[in-house]
Protein backbone atom coordinates (compact mmCIF):
# COMPACT_ATOMS: atom_id res chain seq x y z
CA UNK A 1 0.00 0.00 0.00
CA UNK A 2 1.43 3.53 -0.88
CA UNK A 3 0.44 5.76 2.16
CA UNK A 4 0.18 9.42 2.62
CA UNK A 5 0.82 10.37 6.57
CA UNK A 6 -0.23 14.03 7.53
CA UNK A 7 1.02 15.08 10.45
CA UNK A 8 4.10 11.73 10.81
CA UNK A 9 6.87 14.05 12.76
CA UNK A 10 4.51 14.23 15.93
CA UNK A 11 4.04 11.82 18.89
CA UNK A 12 1.62 9.41 17.59
CA UNK A 13 2.25 10.11 13.68
CA UNK A 14 5.45 8.64 14.67
CA UNK A 15 4.97 5.78 16.62
CA UNK A 16 2.71 4.93 13.47
CA UNK A 17 4.87 5.44 10.90
CA UNK A 18 7.15 3.29 12.46
CA UNK A 19 4.67 0.74 13.19
CA UNK A 20 3.72 0.56 9.59
CA UNK A 21 7.23 0.31 8.44
CA UNK A 22 7.75 -2.77 10.69
CA UNK A 23 4.13 -4.48 10.24
CA UNK A 24 4.01 -4.28 6.31
CA UNK A 25 7.03 -4.98 4.39
CA UNK A 26 5.38 -3.86 1.50
CA UNK A 27 4.22 -0.71 2.20
CA UNK A 28 5.97 2.91 1.53
CA UNK A 29 5.02 5.69 3.15
CA UNK A 30 5.02 9.72 2.22
CA UNK A 31 4.99 11.74 5.48
CA UNK A 32 3.61 15.28 4.59
CA UNK A 33 4.41 17.79 8.10
CA UNK A 34 4.43 21.16 8.46
CA UNK A 35 6.93 20.84 11.63
CA UNK A 36 5.22 22.99 13.69
CA UNK A 37 6.86 23.04 17.40
CA UNK A 38 5.21 19.69 18.19
CA UNK A 39 7.03 18.21 14.95
CA UNK A 40 10.47 16.67 15.15
CA UNK A 41 12.22 14.44 12.96
CA UNK A 42 14.33 13.30 15.56
CA UNK A 43 10.88 11.50 16.04
CA UNK A 44 11.82 8.99 12.69
CA UNK A 45 15.82 8.79 12.96
CA UNK A 46 15.62 5.48 12.50
CA UNK A 47 13.39 5.24 9.61
CA UNK A 48 14.65 8.39 8.11
CA UNK A 49 16.90 6.08 5.82
CA UNK A 50 14.34 3.74 4.74
CA UNK A 51 13.93 3.52 0.79
CA UNK A 52 9.96 3.11 1.73
CA UNK A 53 9.84 6.57 3.56
CA UNK A 54 9.98 9.89 2.09
CA UNK A 55 9.58 12.80 3.90
CA UNK A 56 7.51 15.87 2.67
CA UNK A 57 7.92 19.66 4.46
CA UNK A 58 4.50 21.44 4.07
CA UNK A 59 1.07 22.30 5.17
CA UNK A 60 -2.10 20.40 4.93
CA UNK A 61 -3.87 23.75 4.04
CA UNK A 62 -1.80 24.51 1.26
CA UNK A 63 -4.48 23.16 -1.54
CA UNK A 64 -1.83 22.32 -4.61
CA UNK A 65 0.70 21.56 -2.45
CA UNK A 66 -1.60 18.41 -0.70
CA UNK A 67 -2.60 17.48 -4.22
CA UNK A 68 0.44 17.15 -5.32
CA UNK A 69 1.45 14.94 -2.34
CA UNK A 70 -1.96 12.70 -2.68
CA UNK A 71 -1.72 12.09 -6.54
CA UNK A 72 -1.11 8.03 -6.61
CA UNK A 73 -1.12 7.34 -3.13
CA UNK A 74 -3.93 4.34 -2.16
CA UNK A 75 -4.49 5.82 1.26
CA UNK A 76 -4.02 8.75 3.52
CA UNK A 77 -4.02 8.95 7.41
CA UNK A 78 -4.32 11.89 8.75
CA UNK A 79 -2.84 12.88 12.25
CA UNK A 80 -1.68 16.67 11.60
CA UNK A 81 -3.47 18.80 14.38
CA UNK A 82 -2.87 21.81 16.75
CA UNK A 83 -3.12 19.19 20.10
CA UNK A 84 -2.91 20.77 22.97
CA UNK A 85 -5.92 21.76 25.17
CA UNK A 86 -3.93 24.53 27.31
CA UNK A 87 -2.57 25.88 24.04
CA UNK A 88 -6.22 25.90 22.31
CA UNK A 89 -7.11 28.02 25.22
CA UNK A 90 -4.72 31.44 24.71
CA UNK A 91 -3.68 30.83 20.71
CA UNK A 92 -6.88 29.16 19.18
CA UNK A 93 -6.26 30.79 15.41
CA UNK A 94 -3.85 27.79 14.52
CA UNK A 95 -6.34 25.43 15.92
CA UNK A 96 -9.45 26.55 13.81
CA UNK A 97 -6.80 26.51 10.81
CA UNK A 98 -5.52 23.00 10.59
CA UNK A 99 -7.97 21.13 12.62
CA UNK A 100 -10.74 22.18 10.38
CA UNK A 101 -9.73 23.74 7.34
CA UNK A 102 -6.59 21.59 7.08
CA UNK A 103 -9.65 18.33 6.94
CA UNK A 104 -11.16 20.43 4.47
CA UNK A 105 -8.35 20.59 1.98
CA UNK A 106 -7.91 17.00 2.42
CA UNK A 107 -11.13 15.82 1.71
CA UNK A 108 -11.26 18.10 -1.46
CA UNK A 109 -8.05 16.51 -2.47
CA UNK A 110 -9.17 13.32 -1.40
CA UNK A 111 -12.73 13.75 -3.66
CA UNK A 112 -10.75 15.41 -6.77
CA UNK A 113 -7.94 12.21 -7.14
CA UNK A 114 -10.60 9.58 -6.10
CA UNK A 115 -8.21 8.12 -3.41
CA UNK A 116 -10.02 5.20 -1.79
CA UNK A 117 -9.23 5.72 1.65
CA UNK A 118 -8.76 8.76 4.19
CA UNK A 119 -8.48 7.48 7.90
CA UNK A 120 -8.99 10.88 9.70
CA UNK A 121 -8.01 10.81 13.40
CA UNK A 122 -10.48 12.57 15.74
CA UNK A 123 -10.42 12.36 19.56
CA UNK A 124 -12.96 11.04 22.49
CA UNK A 125 -12.94 14.73 23.34
CA UNK A 126 -15.34 15.49 21.11
CA UNK A 127 -17.99 13.83 23.10
CA UNK A 128 -17.50 16.71 25.74
CA UNK A 129 -17.61 15.20 29.83
CA UNK A 130 -19.24 12.54 30.62
CA UNK A 131 -20.26 11.84 34.50
CA UNK A 132 -21.13 8.20 34.19
CA UNK A 133 -21.04 5.22 31.51
CA UNK A 134 -19.21 5.45 27.98
CA UNK A 135 -19.70 7.07 25.07
CA UNK A 136 -21.25 5.32 21.91
CA UNK A 137 -20.02 6.23 18.30
CA UNK A 138 -23.82 7.04 17.40
CA UNK A 139 -23.68 9.39 20.32
CA UNK A 140 -23.42 13.63 19.95
CA UNK A 141 -20.66 15.46 19.97
CA UNK A 142 -20.68 18.00 23.09
CA UNK A 143 -16.97 19.47 22.81
CA UNK A 144 -16.30 22.08 25.37
CA UNK A 145 -13.12 24.00 24.34
CA UNK A 146 -11.37 25.28 21.39
CA UNK A 147 -9.57 22.34 20.60
CA UNK A 148 -11.76 20.00 20.86
CA UNK A 149 -14.37 22.21 19.40
CA UNK A 150 -12.08 21.86 15.81
CA UNK A 151 -11.60 18.33 15.75
CA UNK A 152 -14.90 18.31 16.10
CA UNK A 153 -15.24 20.59 13.36
CA UNK A 154 -13.30 18.33 11.34
CA UNK A 155 -14.86 15.00 12.26
CA UNK A 156 -18.27 16.31 11.31
CA UNK A 157 -16.75 17.80 8.06
CA UNK A 158 -15.06 14.32 6.98
CA UNK A 159 -18.28 12.42 7.84
CA UNK A 160 -20.32 14.88 5.83
CA UNK A 161 -18.07 14.05 3.00
CA UNK A 162 -19.02 10.57 3.18
CA UNK A 163 -22.49 11.25 3.00
CA UNK A 164 -22.92 13.90 0.27
CA UNK A 165 -19.76 12.96 -2.11
CA UNK A 166 -19.27 9.69 -0.96
CA UNK A 167 -15.78 10.36 -0.25
CA UNK A 168 -14.12 7.16 1.54
CA UNK A 169 -13.46 8.01 5.00
CA UNK A 170 -13.27 6.25 8.62
CA UNK A 171 -12.99 8.40 11.25
CA UNK A 172 -11.19 7.24 15.10
CA UNK A 173 -11.60 8.66 18.29
CA UNK A 174 -9.01 7.44 20.54
CA UNK A 175 -8.58 8.45 24.27
CA UNK A 176 -5.27 9.94 26.14
CA UNK A 177 -2.20 8.15 24.31
CA UNK A 178 1.03 7.82 26.05
CA UNK A 179 4.65 6.68 25.24
CA UNK A 180 7.93 7.22 23.43
CA UNK A 181 8.46 10.80 22.03
CA UNK A 182 5.09 12.75 23.42
CA UNK A 183 6.27 15.86 23.67
CA UNK A 184 6.54 17.21 27.24
CA UNK A 185 3.48 19.74 27.44
CA UNK A 186 1.41 16.34 28.08
CA UNK A 187 0.83 15.76 31.41
CA UNK A 188 2.70 12.37 31.73
CA UNK A 189 5.84 13.67 29.93
CA UNK A 190 5.73 17.01 31.62
CA UNK A 191 5.43 15.09 34.95
CA UNK A 192 8.07 12.67 34.52
CA UNK A 193 10.31 14.81 33.46
CA UNK A 194 9.52 17.47 35.69
CA UNK A 195 10.27 15.05 38.30
CA UNK A 196 13.36 13.68 36.79
CA UNK A 197 14.66 17.45 37.32
CA UNK A 198 13.12 17.11 40.97
CA UNK A 199 10.91 20.00 39.47
CA UNK A 200 7.17 20.49 40.87
CA UNK A 201 4.24 18.63 38.92
CA UNK A 202 1.67 21.43 38.35
CA UNK A 203 -1.48 19.64 38.82
CA UNK A 204 -4.83 21.39 38.37
CA UNK A 205 -7.95 22.03 40.38
CA UNK A 206 -8.71 18.76 42.56
CA UNK A 207 -6.62 16.76 40.45
CA UNK A 208 -9.67 14.13 40.51
CA UNK A 209 -10.18 14.39 36.54
CA UNK A 210 -10.40 11.19 35.13
CA UNK A 211 -8.64 10.12 31.56
CA UNK A 212 -8.82 7.04 30.03
CA UNK A 213 -4.80 5.99 29.30
CA UNK A 214 -3.60 4.21 26.07
CA UNK A 215 -0.27 2.96 25.25
CA UNK A 216 0.61 5.04 22.09
CA UNK A 217 1.41 1.09 20.65
CA UNK A 218 -1.51 -0.11 20.84
CA UNK A 219 -3.57 2.97 19.43
CA UNK A 220 -1.31 2.02 16.10
CA UNK A 221 -2.13 -1.03 15.94
CA UNK A 222 -6.18 0.06 16.36
CA UNK A 223 -5.63 2.52 13.78
CA UNK A 224 -4.15 0.25 11.01
CA UNK A 225 -6.42 -2.37 11.56
CA UNK A 226 -9.02 0.18 11.18
CA UNK A 227 -6.91 1.89 7.73
CA UNK A 228 -7.08 -1.92 6.10
CA UNK A 229 -10.68 -3.27 7.61
CA UNK A 230 -12.92 -0.02 8.68
CA UNK A 231 -15.96 0.27 6.64
CA UNK A 232 -16.14 3.36 4.63
CA UNK A 233 -18.47 5.91 6.65
CA UNK A 234 -17.25 4.64 10.00
CA UNK A 235 -16.38 5.84 13.66
CA UNK A 236 -14.66 4.01 15.56
CA UNK A 237 -13.95 4.27 19.10
CA UNK A 238 -10.61 3.34 20.42
CA UNK A 239 -10.24 3.37 24.21
CA UNK A 240 -7.07 2.27 26.72
CA UNK A 241 -10.12 0.75 28.91
CA UNK A 242 -7.62 2.22 32.40
CA UNK A 243 -9.16 4.98 33.71
CA UNK A 244 -7.69 7.26 36.32
CA UNK A 245 -8.12 10.01 38.27
CA UNK A 246 -5.35 12.28 37.96
CA UNK A 247 -3.32 12.52 41.50
CA UNK A 248 -3.42 9.02 41.23
CA UNK A 249 -1.42 8.83 37.96
CA UNK A 250 0.81 11.23 39.23
CA UNK A 251 1.53 9.01 42.59
CA UNK A 252 2.07 6.20 39.97
CA UNK A 253 4.62 8.65 37.99
CA UNK A 254 6.23 9.72 41.66
CA UNK A 255 6.49 6.25 42.94
CA UNK A 256 8.34 5.14 39.20
CA UNK A 257 10.67 8.26 39.22
CA UNK A 258 11.76 7.38 42.69
CA UNK A 259 10.11 11.16 43.63
CA UNK A 260 8.59 12.51 47.16
CA UNK A 261 5.11 13.35 46.94
CA UNK A 262 6.11 16.80 48.17
CA UNK A 263 6.53 17.35 44.44
CA UNK A 264 3.00 17.72 43.83
CA UNK A 265 1.50 21.24 43.19
CA UNK A 266 -1.76 22.01 43.58
CA UNK A 267 -2.54 24.95 41.03
CA UNK A 268 -5.12 26.70 39.53
CA UNK A 269 -7.59 24.80 37.48
CA UNK A 270 -8.23 24.34 33.55
CA UNK A 271 -10.64 26.79 32.50
CA UNK A 272 -13.61 24.45 31.22
CA UNK A 273 -11.89 21.52 32.54
CA UNK A 274 -13.70 18.28 31.11
CA UNK A 275 -14.08 16.41 34.40
CA UNK A 276 -14.15 12.73 32.72
CA UNK A 277 -13.83 10.94 29.60
CA UNK A 278 -15.10 7.39 28.16
CA UNK A 279 -15.22 5.72 25.24
CA UNK A 280 -16.89 2.31 24.29
CA UNK A 281 -14.49 0.50 22.17
CA UNK A 282 -16.90 -2.93 21.73
CA UNK A 283 -16.86 -1.80 17.85
CA UNK A 284 -13.26 -1.75 17.02
CA UNK A 285 -12.64 -4.93 19.22
CA UNK A 286 -15.06 -6.36 16.53
CA UNK A 287 -12.93 -5.96 14.01
CA UNK A 288 -10.58 -7.24 15.98
CA UNK A 289 -8.49 -5.58 17.78
CA UNK A 290 -7.35 -5.48 21.88
CA UNK A 291 -4.59 -4.01 23.63
CA UNK A 292 -1.56 -5.68 24.52
CA UNK A 293 0.34 -3.30 27.07
CA UNK A 294 -1.43 -3.33 30.72
CA UNK A 295 -1.34 0.60 31.72
CA UNK A 296 1.15 0.00 34.94
CA UNK A 297 4.01 -1.95 32.60
CA UNK A 298 3.24 0.60 29.90
CA UNK A 299 3.82 3.65 32.35
CA UNK A 300 6.52 1.74 33.14
CA UNK A 301 8.34 1.46 30.09
CA UNK A 302 7.29 4.96 29.18
CA UNK A 303 9.33 6.29 32.52
CA UNK A 304 12.33 4.45 31.60
CA UNK A 305 12.19 5.86 28.13
CA UNK A 306 12.29 9.47 29.16
CA UNK A 307 15.02 8.56 31.88
CA UNK A 308 17.13 6.99 28.92
CA UNK A 309 16.28 9.34 26.17
CA UNK A 310 16.96 12.80 27.94
CA UNK A 311 18.98 14.05 24.90
CA UNK A 312 15.35 14.53 23.22
CA UNK A 313 13.46 15.63 25.88
CA UNK A 314 16.42 18.11 26.87
CA UNK A 315 16.26 20.77 24.41
CA UNK A 316 12.54 20.45 24.25
CA UNK A 317 12.13 21.54 27.75
CA UNK A 318 14.39 24.73 27.85
CA UNK A 319 13.44 25.79 24.27
CA UNK A 320 10.15 26.59 22.87
CA UNK A 321 8.18 25.25 25.50
CA UNK A 322 9.98 26.72 28.33
CA UNK A 323 8.87 30.28 26.42
CA UNK A 324 5.53 29.39 26.01
CA UNK A 325 5.03 28.76 29.98
CA UNK A 326 6.65 31.92 30.88
CA UNK A 327 4.34 33.68 28.48
CA UNK A 328 1.69 31.97 30.24
CA UNK A 329 2.78 33.27 33.79
CA UNK A 330 3.13 36.78 32.51
CA UNK A 331 -0.26 36.57 31.28
CA UNK A 332 -1.71 36.01 34.18
P1 LIG B 1 1.34 16.22 18.08
O1 LIG B 1 1.01 17.61 18.47
O2 LIG B 1 2.42 15.48 18.78
O3 LIG B 1 1.70 16.18 16.52
C1 LIG B 1 0.98 16.90 15.55
C2 LIG B 1 1.81 16.88 14.25
O4 LIG B 1 1.06 17.56 13.25
C3 LIG B 1 3.16 17.58 14.36
O5 LIG B 1 4.17 16.81 13.73
C4 LIG B 1 2.94 18.89 13.61
O6 LIG B 1 4.12 19.42 13.03
C5 LIG B 1 1.93 18.46 12.57
N1 LIG B 1 1.12 19.59 12.05
C6 LIG B 1 0.47 20.54 12.78
N2 LIG B 1 -0.15 21.40 11.95
C7 LIG B 1 0.09 20.98 10.68
C8 LIG B 1 -0.28 21.45 9.40
N3 LIG B 1 -1.05 22.55 9.25
N4 LIG B 1 0.14 20.75 8.30
C9 LIG B 1 0.92 19.66 8.44
N5 LIG B 1 1.33 19.17 9.63
C10 LIG B 1 0.91 19.82 10.74
O7 LIG B 1 -0.03 15.43 18.16
P2 LIG B 1 -0.35 13.92 18.62
O8 LIG B 1 -0.51 13.88 20.08
O9 LIG B 1 0.60 13.02 17.95
O10 LIG B 1 -1.80 13.76 17.98
C11 LIG B 1 -1.95 13.33 16.63
C12 LIG B 1 -3.41 13.31 16.27
O11 LIG B 1 -4.12 12.45 17.16
C13 LIG B 1 -4.11 14.67 16.40
O12 LIG B 1 -5.04 14.78 15.35
C14 LIG B 1 -4.83 14.60 17.74
O13 LIG B 1 -5.96 15.43 17.74
C15 LIG B 1 -5.20 13.13 17.78
N6 LIG B 1 -5.35 12.53 19.13
C16 LIG B 1 -4.34 12.65 20.04
C17 LIG B 1 -4.46 12.00 21.27
C18 LIG B 1 -3.38 12.10 22.32
O14 LIG B 1 -3.58 11.64 23.43
N7 LIG B 1 -2.21 12.64 22.00
C19 LIG B 1 -5.62 11.26 21.55
C20 LIG B 1 -6.63 11.19 20.60
C21 LIG B 1 -6.47 11.82 19.38
O1 LIG C 1 -8.55 12.52 25.27
C1 LIG C 1 -7.74 12.64 24.13
C2 LIG C 1 -6.96 13.93 24.22
O2 LIG C 1 -5.98 13.75 25.23
C3 LIG C 1 -6.29 14.32 22.91
O3 LIG C 1 -7.29 14.58 21.94
C4 LIG C 1 -5.40 15.56 23.08
O4 LIG C 1 -4.70 15.83 21.89
C5 LIG C 1 -4.42 15.28 24.20
O5 LIG C 1 -3.65 16.45 24.44
C6 LIG C 1 -5.14 14.84 25.47
O6 LIG C 1 -5.90 15.94 26.05
P1 LIG C 1 -5.93 16.18 27.65
O7 LIG C 1 -6.28 17.58 27.90
O8 LIG C 1 -6.72 15.13 28.33
O9 LIG C 1 -4.36 15.88 27.97
P2 LIG C 1 -3.29 16.62 28.90
O10 LIG C 1 -2.09 15.74 28.93
O11 LIG C 1 -3.11 18.05 28.56
O12 LIG C 1 -4.00 16.56 30.33
C7 LIG C 1 -4.37 15.33 30.91
C8 LIG C 1 -4.99 15.62 32.27
O13 LIG C 1 -3.99 16.16 33.14
C9 LIG C 1 -6.09 16.67 32.21
O14 LIG C 1 -7.12 16.35 33.14
C10 LIG C 1 -5.40 17.96 32.63
C11 LIG C 1 -4.35 17.47 33.62
N1 LIG C 1 -3.11 18.29 33.67
C12 LIG C 1 -2.48 18.55 32.49
C13 LIG C 1 -1.33 19.31 32.47
C14 LIG C 1 -0.62 19.61 31.16
C15 LIG C 1 -2.61 18.74 34.88
O15 LIG C 1 -3.19 18.48 35.95
N2 LIG C 1 -1.46 19.49 34.87
C16 LIG C 1 -0.80 19.80 33.71
O16 LIG C 1 0.23 20.50 33.76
Amino acid sequence: MKLVVTGGAGFIGSNFIRHVLAAHADDSIVNLDKLTYAGNLKNLADVTDSPRYRFVHGDVCDAKMVRDVLRGADAVVNFAAESHVDRSLVEPDAFLRTDVFGVFTLLEAVRELSIPRLVHISTDEVYGSLATGSARESDPLRPSNPYSASKAGGDLLALAYWQTHRVPVVVTRSSNNFGPFQYPEKVIPLFITNALDDQPLPLYGDGRNVRDWLYVVDNCTALDLVLRKGKDGEVYNIGGGHEVENIVLTRDILRLTGKPETLIRPVKDRPGHDRRYSVDSKKVRQLGWTPKHPFGKALETTVAWFREHEAWWRPLKSGELKAWYRQQYENR
